[in-house]
């Protein structure tokens, strides 16, 4: 019998199966042979694919985008830099980045059309709504996405989704507070061409590199999150070959939901509903409770303090010298002291995630509460396309296709309206 393996036995018939056990993981297709399927609602402990992008050891607290520690990474890359890491697999020489950028620079515009499109929204739509419609919107203007099997295409279609995404996402801002369109800038970098096309008023802006430099970290610690909520979205829906414009957009939507990326929003809210210091330890009560969630608290993966929330802290500490304190800051402060001395949270290892503070520091730089998912979306994009690309090369993976375990009626007749 080979070591590194499993038998399983069916004590109702006394069949046994020896399953190989590989990286820790058996085919769940092995129970096959003895008419069995795996039940895992949620993937709580289902391996969807191989990945050589994003490590997570959720226990320790540590995240690596293709080895590189988040830490090094936050400190010393530029968010191009980390899409070019996360779709090459290799930090980019000087000369590599710098024609990346350039490439970035060229595809920046939108067809004007989508003008027109954003205008076709309601003045109050939700932000992340708008954004979602128009990046689906995008696949029609390029049918050449379509052609999935052809890496060059592949590699156009990536390049035109991180160059249009800032275009995009500062003109949904631009709409929702009836200011007009303001274009793409090539003489400026992305993370400063975004913040003019979302802030610039009358040809004016005034960059504040401290603020600029706090939003890139931000976006670089979103970049990607292995295989997340949205990612296996994105990975779900790019697995039946439609154009990745259309799979983006499938991970917009499940990055909108509260308990994914919509929860930096929603932490604000909960923090305007608090109000004041003196309310946490109500609030908490009502949390262990179960009447409601602590927004910004817990993880399916991390069991430890988020590594991400541990340097957005200090992020925060960057922007709050340029901007001043948010009173908000100080009830999220308290909420994390008395929430990591409690049983409650102790016992669950629920710890501050990435959202916990991101959205107070999103405010501080001037976006409204509604927008800061788009702010995640932004930096979340490389991943997804990262993985969408690591999906089609690899030959193991089919359309994704889950099974279920019927539990309605057996067959019976129709009953005709009559008799109901
Ligand atoms: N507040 C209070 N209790 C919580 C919280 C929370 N934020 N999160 C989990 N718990 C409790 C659950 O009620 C459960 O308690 P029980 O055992 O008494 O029933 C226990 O902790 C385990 O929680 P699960 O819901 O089973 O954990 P799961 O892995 O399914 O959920 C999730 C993870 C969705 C992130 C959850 O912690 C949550 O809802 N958090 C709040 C929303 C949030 O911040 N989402 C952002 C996640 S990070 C991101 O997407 C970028």
């Amino acid at each position: 019998m080979a070591e590194e393996s499993l038998t399983v036995r069916d004590n109702r018939t006394g069949d046994e199966v020896e399953i190989p056990i590989v990286d820790g993981t058996i085919h769940a297709t092995e129970l096959k042979k003895l008419g069995l399927m795996s039940y895992d609602p949620a993937f709580l402990n289902t391996a969807s694919t191989r990945s050589s992008i994003t490590y997570i050891d959720g226990d320790a607290g540590i995240l690596r985008y293709r080895g590189y520690p988040i830490e090094q990474l936050a400190e010393q890359a530029s968010f191009l830099e980390i899409v070019w890491l996360l779709f090459e697999g290799e930090l980019p020489t000087q000369a590599e980045l710098d024609a990346w950028q350039d490439e970035v620079r060229m595809h920046t515009y939108v067809h004007t059309n989508v003008e027109q499109f954003l205008d076709g929204f309601r003045h109050d739509a939700h932000p992340m709504g708008m954004l979602l419609g128009a990046t689906a919107a995008l696949s029609t203007f390029y049918p050449d996405a379509k052609e999935i099997g052809d890496e060059e295409s592949r590699r156009l279609q990536k390049l035109r989704l991180v160059a249009k995404f800032p275009t995009i996402a500062a003109w949904v801002f631009r709409h929702s507070r009836g200011l007009p369109y303001v274009f793409p800038r090539n003489d400026l970098d992305y993370i400063g061409n975004f913040v003019n096309m979302t802030f610039e008023i009358g040809g004016q802006h005034e960059p504040n590199p401290v603020l600029q430099r706090a939003l890139e970290i931000l976006l670089i610690l979103h970049a990607d999150h292995e295989q997340n909520a949205s990612t296996n979205a994105v990975r779900g829906v790019g697995s039946t070959q439609v154009d990745p414009f259309s799979a983006v957009s499938a991970g917009i939507a499940a990055l909108y939901g509260p308990l994914h990326g919509g929860a930096n929003e929603q932490v604000l809210r909960m923090l305007d509903e608090i109000g004041d210091v003196k309310n946490v330890p109500a609030f908490i009560e009502g949390v262990k409770n179960h009447e409601r969630l602590l927004m910004g608290f817990g993880h399916r993966v991390y069991k430890n303090y988020d590594p991400r929330a541990k340097l957005i802290k200090r992020v925060a500490d960057d922007v709050f010298a340029q901007t001043g304190i948010d009173p908000k800051l100080e009830i999220a402060l308290e909420l994390e002291r008395i929430a990591l001395e409690d049983d409650y949270f102790i016992e669950r290892k629920l710890y501050p995630n990435v959202d916990f503070y991101s959205g107070i520091i999103y405010r501080a730089m001037g976006y409204p509460t509604d927008y800061f998912t788009v702010l995640f979306a932004l930096g979340r994009l490389p991943g997804w396309l990262a993985q969408w690309e690591e999906m089609l090369s690899d030959s193991e993976q089919k359309i994704a296709r889950p099974r279920q375990v019927y539990t309605g009626y057996d067959e019976r007749d129709f009953v005709p309206m009559a008799k109901r």
